[in-house]
């Protein structure tokens, strides 16, 4: 029989204690997700160990869902936010959900037929996330974005498609406000 457990996780920061896993993801890591290429090589020139977001994760062995955070920095490349590689998960069937913790983005959302979504990410909105959509978060604040997400032990990702394509919307600034436009090297 498996035991109970509390985990203590910071809203501001997404640390979690106790923890099982956690790995950081580096601005350096990510050009293939951003259009603006020069100024992709730019900012990594200025900071090559420039974070970009950090995972935490608590899995309980023989358990049948796991959970963590994920804390993202501000930040922009071109006109384009910081944002997660984005992803479908390899189990087509299984679903998941985002709950922001501080701090302000927007959850986008696409289906195998294309079918775009947005969701607001701010502390207090609980994302559900539907079996075999693509998602990614981005945060479009001036501090950190901490979420919340739990899902299957199953689930695992499969980044394949949306690093190689992209995904059909980008959400750029615009005037100081983020604003969700087509991406125009989408096919
Ligand atoms: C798990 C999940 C999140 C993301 C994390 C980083 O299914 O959706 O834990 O993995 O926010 O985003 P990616 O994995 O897209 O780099
Ligand atoms: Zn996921």
């Amino acid at each position: 029989m498996l035991s109970p457990e509390s985990i203590d996780i910071n809203p501001n920061t997404g640390v979690m204690e106790p923890a099982t896993g956690r790995y950081l993801k580096k601005v350096c890591e990510l050009g293939q997700i951003y259009q603006d290429k020069d100024a992709f090589e730019a900012l990594v020139a200025e900071d090559p160990e420039q974070i970009a977001y950090e995972v935490i994760e608590y899995r309980k062995a023989g358990s049948d869902l796991f959970f963590g955070t994920t804390t993202m920095r501000p930040g922009k490349i071109g006109r384009e936010y910081f944002m997660t590689r984005g992803h479908y998960h390899k189990r087509r069937d299984l679903s998941e959900i985002y709950y922001t913790q501080s701090g302000s983005g927007i959850l986008l959302l696409q289906s195998r037929q294309e079918e775009t979504k947005a969701i607001e990410m701010r502390p207090g909105i609980c994302a559900y996330i539907p079996p075999d959509w693509a998602h990614r978060s981005i945060n479009t604040g001036s501090d950190d974005l901490v979420f919340v997400w739990c899902c299957d032990v199953e689930t695992g990702h499969d980044y394949g498609e949306i690093l190689d394509r992209g995904m059909a919307k980008l959400v750029v600034e615009q005037l100081g406000e983020p604003l969700i436009v087509d991406n125009p090297s989408f096919n």
